[in-house]
């Protein structure tokens, strides 16, 4: 018997204390205003100095959500980590967490890394939603933690940075629910984006490809998942369409980039739709209804037309999770998550209660896949949706209360993460005054690699 409501049953996000803004970077770089702000929709990057590594975010954040949900380390029967900032070729994020764990006699955990560029942390998500779900669930919880620092070199990739992280904790009886049995993937080889540079944080980019892929990857998986949720019934036996659902989460390199790809869903809908079916708000489009989805990538009059007939829709169903991503950037594996926990604290309880969430993950090179989740209408005081949003009331509040850096400090602090990458044995030298309390930072990398870290 497979336990019932397998899903979400607490989130804890974590970014650094410090951003730089996106227009102060506009200037700094000499492009023209509006550049990274209008045209890629950001307002502030987040990003890390030398305290803080992929460990030291992991850390943050694990201890966070044990903390603020009162759970004993004892209750967690898996852990695992998603992420694409690689410290070390053997050692997993997944063992340096066990410090959390150990001291309290637990060290029977199961679960280690999981990598693919932003797409690590659905991975290790759907191993902890496997685990609850198989022969080998013990009826403890499992916790997925999914973070990365998001760095480019200079040039135009560079204001689609950000850092931070996530923990997901997954068992049954939640109430943010993984609708069973309904998923659809698109795994596909591709060099997009990759990091085959050991000796440098950046990636390698092909920035046209990455968003050629991304939206390919969009279309396959979202017109499967519909077929699929269609044969499952979802619909009554009608086509499944934006319409079903009440919240679209994307993983999102930079804001623009998701309202165009909502706009997408929507033209996918369109072409679905039979001539004679259409309604009469896309009428003014039937001149795109002989297109065909891969050769309109980068087609300016689908893109502009559909953004406009799904504007309303967006501002409705998707506007509401890119709270953080607007605000921090691209944290690469968190980033579709921090969509869930700005979507929780945006809507009313009484809106979210009930809802059918959608959500899509890619990650470079590339690996995607769409799902969905559906939310209890169990919204009485301390029940266990009340209890999730109640508990993200620190995020906004955090969010405006980070330190601006300028330009010029935030391209020093990346010179110096280049100058220091990967060299031992080092101290990092930024100040810890500013951390928001609760976070670890790194104290020193000795001569044989090994890191050792503080909490504020
Ligand atoms: N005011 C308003 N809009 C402007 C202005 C301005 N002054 N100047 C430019 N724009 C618009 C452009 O028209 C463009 O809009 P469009 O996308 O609708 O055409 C947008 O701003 C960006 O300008 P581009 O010239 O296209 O930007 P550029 O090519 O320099 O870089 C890119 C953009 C490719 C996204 C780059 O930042 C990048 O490589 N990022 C990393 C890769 C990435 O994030 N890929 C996405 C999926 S993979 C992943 O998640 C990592």
């Amino acid at each position: 018997m497979w336990p019932k409501d397998v899903g979400i049953r607490a989130l804890e996000v974590y970014f650094p204390a410090q951003y730089v803004e996106q227009t102060e970077l506009e200037v700094y770089d000499g492009v023209s205003a509006g550049k990274y702000t209008v045209g890629l929709g950001q307002s502030r990057m987040g990003f890390c100095n030398d305290r803080e590594d992929i460990n030291s975010l992991c850390l943050t954040v694990t201890h966070r959500l044990l903390e603020r949900h009162g759970i004993e380390p004892r209750d967690i029967g898996r852990l695992e980590v998603g992420t694409e900032t690689i410290l070390d070729k053997s050692k997993s994020v997944k063992s340096i967490l066990m410090q959390l764990f150990e001291p309290h006699g637990c060290t029977d955990i199961e679960g280690a890394d999981t990598t693919n560029a932003c797409y690590g942390g659905t991975a290790a998500l759907f191993n902890s939603i496997a685990w609850v779900e198989s022969s080998a669930w013990d009826g403890r919880l499992a916790l997925v933690v999914a973070a990365d620092n998001a760095v480019y070199e200079a040039g135009s990739a560079r204001p689609t940075g950000g850092a931070g992280a996530i923990a997901i904790l997954v068992g049954p009886d939640a109430p943010l629910v993984f609708d069973r049995g309904l998923r659809a993937s698109c795994m596909r080889h591709a060099y997009d984006f990759y990091k085959p540079n050991l000796r440098s944080e950046y990636p390698v980019v092909d920035g046209k490809l990455s968003i050629q892929c991304y939206l390919s990857a969009l279309d396959s998986c979202y017109q499967l998942y519909c077929d699929k949720a269609r044969a499952k019934g979802l619909s009554g036996g009608s086509p499944v369409t934006l319409a079903n659902f009440d919240a679209f989460l994307f993983h999102s390199p930079y804001c623009k980039l998701v309202q165009k790809s909502f706009a997408r869903l929507a033209f996918v809908d369109f072409l679905n739709t039979p001539k004679d079916q259409v309604c009469d708000h896309y009428k003014d489009a039937m001149n795109f209804h002989t297109a065909k989805l891969e050769d309109t990538y980068f087609d300016r009059d689908v893109e502009k037309v559909f953004m406009q007939l799904s504007k309303a829709d967006f501002e409705q169903k998707t506007r509401p999770s890119l709270l953080i991503s607007s605000q921090v950037g691209n944290m690469y594996t968190p980033s579709v998550y921090s969509g869930l926990v700005s979507l929780l604290i945006s809507k009313p309880i009484s809106e979210l209660a009930g809802s059918k969430i959608g959500i899509f993950s890619y990650g470079s090179g590339f690996c995607s896949s769409m799902y969905s989740l559906t939310v209890t209408r169990d919204t009485r005081d301390g029940s266990g949706l009340s209890k999730i949003i109640g508990a993200l009331s620190y995020v906004k509040p955090q969010l405006e209360g980070r330190h601006c850096l300028s330009p010029a400090d935030y391209t020093r602090v990346l010179t110096s993460r280049e100058q220091n990458c990967h060299v031992v044995p080092f101290t990092p030298e930024s100040s810890i005054d500013d951390m928001f309390s609760g976070t670890y930072y790194l104290t020193q990398v000795d001569e044989k690699y090994r890191r050792t870290y503080k909490r504020v």
